[in-house]
């Protein structure tokens, strides 16, 4: 990574930043509004901009619910999106890494991604540990990440925050 990248919580004042990165790495609105629904309802858990001279990459958990295991501290990992003028210096990495480590530090379980196993499988995430789940997205690329012994021991029903059944 550039060693002049910072990577530190949102604020309100990123807002439109955070929004402009979504559809600029995504090519449409669904991601933004995602990330903004999440806000609004509540369940976002920790939202992390990367910035050089402004913020370029950002990163999203949200709360889940394991159903039959309420205890455990879940969450999801969506949306990621680095500018595509930024991509490909370890921006997205960095997020990544950068947001586990504050999840494990402050006692989060377990984080779930859906997304290409080559990328973040270098992070930890495996599709194996995500078939003890049962959610929306099970398949090839759902993958999971236990943070916690208490994480390695969950299993069944996941559900997702409320925004995500908007997702097309
Ligand atoms: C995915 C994304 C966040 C990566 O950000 P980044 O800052 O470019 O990532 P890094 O620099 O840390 O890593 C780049 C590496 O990831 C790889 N990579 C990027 N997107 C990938 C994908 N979808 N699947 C597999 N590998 C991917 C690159 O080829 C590159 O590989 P290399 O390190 O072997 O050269 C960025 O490409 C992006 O915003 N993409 C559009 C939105 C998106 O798809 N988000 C993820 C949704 S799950």
């Amino acid at each position: 990574m550039t060693s002049s990248v910072q990577v530190r919580p949102a604020e309100p004042g990123d807002r439109s930043a955070i929004h402009a990165i979504h559809v600029a790495a995504f090519g449409q609105e669904a991601e933004a509004e995602l990330v903004e629904r999440l806000e609004r309802d509540g369940d976002l858990i920790l939202s992390l901009v990367a910035c050089t001279e402004r913020p370029v990459g950002h990163i999203a958990f949200s709360r889940l619910n394991v159903v039959e295991m309420p205890s455990i501290r879940a969450c999801a990992l969506a949306p990621l999106a680095v500018d595509p003028h930024a991509q490909k210096q370890g921006i997205g990495a960095a997020l990544v890494a950068d947001s586990l480590r504050r999840l494990s530090q402050s006692g989060w379980d377990l984080a779930l991604v859906l997304g290409d196993p080559a990328y973040y499988g270098r992070f930890g995430f495996a599709p194996e540990a995500a078939r003890a789940f049962e959610t929306p997205y099970d398949g090839p690329y759902l993958q999971a990440l236990p943070l916690s012994d208490r994480g390695k021991e969950a299993r069944g029903p996941i559900a997702y925050a409320p925004a995500f059944a908007e997702l097309s």
